[in-house]
């Protein structure tokens, strides 16, 4: 009589637990013990068990995001989007800020590792130096999705997805419009070039995409380059240092808006009028920028947007629901001139 009372509670009991760990053991353990992984992360990332989708339903997706830090205008404005798509999708959002450091990146990716966030995003400062710590989220089971900038391995079962611009398209554009105002040129035009910071994605391919163009008119000449962090600070400093050094600087190259404007105070303290005495070209096209662009002080703006958020939170949603998200994503973006920007300025949202 006893045992047949006692049965069914014993079943509800276990019947329970079953599901709570069903679903709230996501992914823990290590190299793809099974768990509740989505089937498209596994597929993915190289595991062959195909799994339910994690959280259970009812049950809010937690996002461990490593952001690079908060160097730039643009850097603001992608954070502002993913919190607040983080919000409007209902996802938790772990944020941890890393101070434009590899090492306070790959603390916090740890962190989120030991916290079994459902899925980790970051946007790595550098591109090289990742395999260790990506192979550590592979193994938990915690998908990696990497946004605004690259990383340079060729494992590419380290990641889900990666969620950005062409950087090496921009660097290209740049270097387009500039050919295009001195096609007709005779004589040496001197470029400055203020780099992003060393090592990361948008400095390597922005530049490679510049030189790759203008090498086709050999009066195009970088005369002097140098990082300036992608910081406003930065670019002042640095562009001080080239006008000193260079007496006949035509043209400014900046990898970001507030490398440009930095330099715009140094060549207005010279006593130079930029946009004119110095054609000043730059990435980014955040408020600031196209404001400078408005005004005639920066010639020309290739567009890199910082609204990720949105297509950030799809994805990750895709992630955990087990479907498939294309290994690429590609951000579409446009360009302007001086005139371009008065027009668009006042409807920009960032
Ligand atoms: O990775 C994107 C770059 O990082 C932006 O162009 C720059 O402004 C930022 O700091």
């Amino acid at each position: 009589m006893k045992t047949r009372k006692i049965m069914p509670i014993l079943l509800l009991a276990v019947c329970l637990v079953i599901s709570a760990c069903g679903g709230g053991s996501k992914n823990s353990g290590t190299g793809g013990g099974g768990d509740n992984k989505p089937a498209s992360t596994n597929a993915s990332q190289g595991s062959e068990t195909p799994n339910e989708p994690t959280p259970p339903a009812g049950k809010k997706i937690v996002l461990g995001f490593a952001q690079v830090g908060a160097e730039s205008g643009w850097r603001t404005a992608n954070t502002e989007s993913i919190k607040e798509a983080a919000a409007a999708a209902g996802i938790e959002l772990k944020f941890s800020d890393a101070q434009q450091k590899q090492e306070n990146q790959i603390k916090a990716i740890r962190s989120f590792i030991q916290q079994k966030v459902d899925v980790i995003a970051f946007s790595p400062v550098v591109e090289s130096g990742w395999e260790t710590v990506l192979q550590e989220a592979k193994e938990a089971g915690i998908p990696v999705i990497l946004t605004d900038r690259a990383i340079d391995s060729e494992d590419e079962s380290l990641y889900v997805s990666f969620i950005g611009s062409d950087f090496v398209e921009e660097g290209r554009r740049a270097g387009r419009w500039l050919l295009e105002q001195f096609k007709d040129a005779t004589e040496p035009v001197n470029i400055v070039e203020l780099q992003g910071t060393t090592g990361s994605a948008p400095a390597i391919d922005r530049k490679a995409g510049f030189e790759e163009v203008i090498k086709e008119n050999p009066n195009l000449k970088i005369i002097a380059s140098q990082t300036g962090d992608f910081t406003r600070a930065k670019g002042k400093e640095v562009m001080q240092s080239f006008l000193q050094a260079h007496k006949d600087i035509d043209v400014l190259y900046a990898h970001n808006d507030d490398m440009g404007l930095g330099a715009i105070q140094a060549i207005e303290a010279a006593g130079l009028v930029p946009g004119k005495d110095i054609i000043i070209i730059t990435v980014d096209a955040v408020r600031d920028g196209m404001q400078a662009a408005a005004d005639g002080k920066i010639n020309f703006i290739v567009e890199c947007n910082p609204l990720l958020g949105p297509q950030l939170m799809d994805a990750v949603k895709a992630v955990v629901e087990g479907k498939e998200v294309p290994k690429r994503i590609v951000t579409e973006e446009g360009t302007f001139t001086s005139e371009e920007a008065k027009a668009a300025l006042p409807d920009r949202k960032y």
